[in-house]
């Protein structure tokens, strides 16, 4: 039977019966899929994992705690047998054979009539790999489609799903892999991208050669306000029909004039869409070594600008306030400014050997981290050369960790393929 190819299928389950007999860890990883279909689902099992029991305890799915009985298939339109008693699986396989109900068995693929395939879904696509033999393959094909779904590499040219209007993106702190999943595949789907100088400006370089990539610094102003020209511009590709991307350094909405252009947008009637970004006030520290909280050390983190002095009119921060404070400060934007920020919180209380860490391009090839106090800071500035992009850690974290700085780098997280993905 093995020889012939299985006939793919999707089945829509959705208010009918599944049985799933054992709920053990090849259960639990199964479960969550069939829960999304909507199926009436029965777990028949003396014991369950404590994730499996959650799922019945939020009523995801009805538990029989009890070991399989004949004629508990009666109703099924679909069987995944996953227990340890061999016994048992052999007699549930062979009552699913009678009713002629499509089975899964996780011990003994051979004797299955389905076989569960490597499945991953992005953006409203199902993939489903199986290669027969192999769980291991499957599950490669499957990550290498689904991460070039997420990541727009795999983007079929005449079937482009292109959000139309305005996407405002942010881009994370500058590693081109700290953008998010949504945010990548936007990129890969725009007509036009607007982008600062900060964030990740390596991608810009992979988008294809039809894609417009405008730098926002050098957007001319004439008689407007720069912001006001790059809501124009905005607008104006939009307006002409295109997918436009506004690729932002971090989040979009720390201090990074998100807001104004989402507005401006609402205002000219174009959608815009916002997807959140990696916050260089968080990732920079951390990429550094530095955990903006820490316990014991550190119960609150504050994030500041620091791109007006403290005696500057405009400033709105209330800095003998944050003196006062005993957790983190994380400030942006105050290369400049650090003698005399550093002056008025001590002068307001915080003590001179607080420990500071400067960090210039955190999470890019070009990351440094100068160290100091805040008595200091302003001097181990000027001596280490620090420029912007930089952002600068006040507190006792500063010392928690390794000065060589972390690895911001991801783990994959995807299932082991060892124990048969392919076949269930
Ligand atoms: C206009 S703010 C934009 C912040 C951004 N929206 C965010 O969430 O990270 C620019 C400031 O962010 C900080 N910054 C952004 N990227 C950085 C990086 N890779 N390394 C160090 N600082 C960075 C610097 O303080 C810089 O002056």
């Amino acid at each position: 039977m093995a020889e012939h190819p299985a006939y793919p299928v999707g089945l829509r389950l959705a208010g009918r019966r599944v049985v799933v007999i054992g709920g053990g860890q090849v259960a639990q990883r199964r479960l969550p899929a069939l829960i999304a279909t909507g199926a009436d689902i029965v777990l028949v099992s003396p014991s369950a994992t404590p994730s499996v029991e959650a799922m019945a305890d939020a009523g995801e799915l009805r538990w029989e705690r009890r070991p399989f009985a004949d004629g508990d298939l009666s109703e099924a339109w679909y069987v995944l047998i996953a227990s340890s008693d061999t016994e048992a699986n052999t007699r549930a396989s062979a009552e699913a054979e009678r009713n002629r109900t499509w089975c899964v068995r996780s011990d003994n693929a051979e004797a299955a009539t389905a076989w569960t395939p490597a499945t991953g879904r992005s953006e409203g696509v199902t993939v489903a790999v199986l290669t027969g033999r192999d769980p291991r393959r499957s599950a490669g094909v499957r990550d290498a489609i689904v991460e070039g779904l997420r990541d727009g590499s795999l983007v079929a040219p005449r079937h482009r799903t292109r959000t139309p209007g305005v996407a405002l993106v942010g881009g994370g702190p500058g590693d081109p892999e700290l953008i998010t999943v949504r945010g990548r595949r936007l990129l890969a789907e725009a007509d036009v991208v607007i982008a600062d100088r900060l964030g990740p400006r390596d991608l810009l370089d992979e988008l294809p050669p039809h894609v417009e990539v405008i730098d926002a610094a050098k957007i001319p102003y004439g008689r407007y306000m720069a912001q006001e020209a790059i809501n124009n511009a905005l607008i104006e590709h939009a307006k002409a029909g295109k997918a436009v991307v506004r690729l932002k350094g971090g989040d979009p909405f720390v201090f990074g004039r998100g807001m104004e252009e989402a507005q401006a947008l609402a205002e000219a009637g174009i959608a815009c869409t916002v997807v959140p970004g990696i916050s260089s006030s968080i990732s920079v520290p951390g990429a550094a070594g530095i955990p903006v909280t820490h316990r014991g050390v550190a119960h609150e983190f504050t994030v500041v600008s620091g791109h007006v002095a403290p005696d500057d009119p405009r400033s709105l921060v209330d800095w003998p306030a944050l003196a006062r404070l005993r957790g983190t400060l994380v400030l942006l934007m105050a290369v400049d400014k650090i003698g005399a920020i550093a002056l008025t919180l001590i002068a307001h209380g915080k003590s001179p050997s607080t420990p500071v860490a400067l960090i210039q391009e955190g999470t890019t090839a070009a990351q440094r981290r100068v160290d100091a106090t805040l008595e200091t800071a302003a001097e181990a500035a000027r001596t280490g050369d620090v420029r912007p992009p930089a952002v600068i850690v006040i507190g006792d974290v500063v010392s928690v960790g390794a000065s060589s700085g972390g690895d911001s780098g991801s783990g994959d997280g995807h299932d082991d393929p060892a124990d048969g993905p392919d076949r269930g």
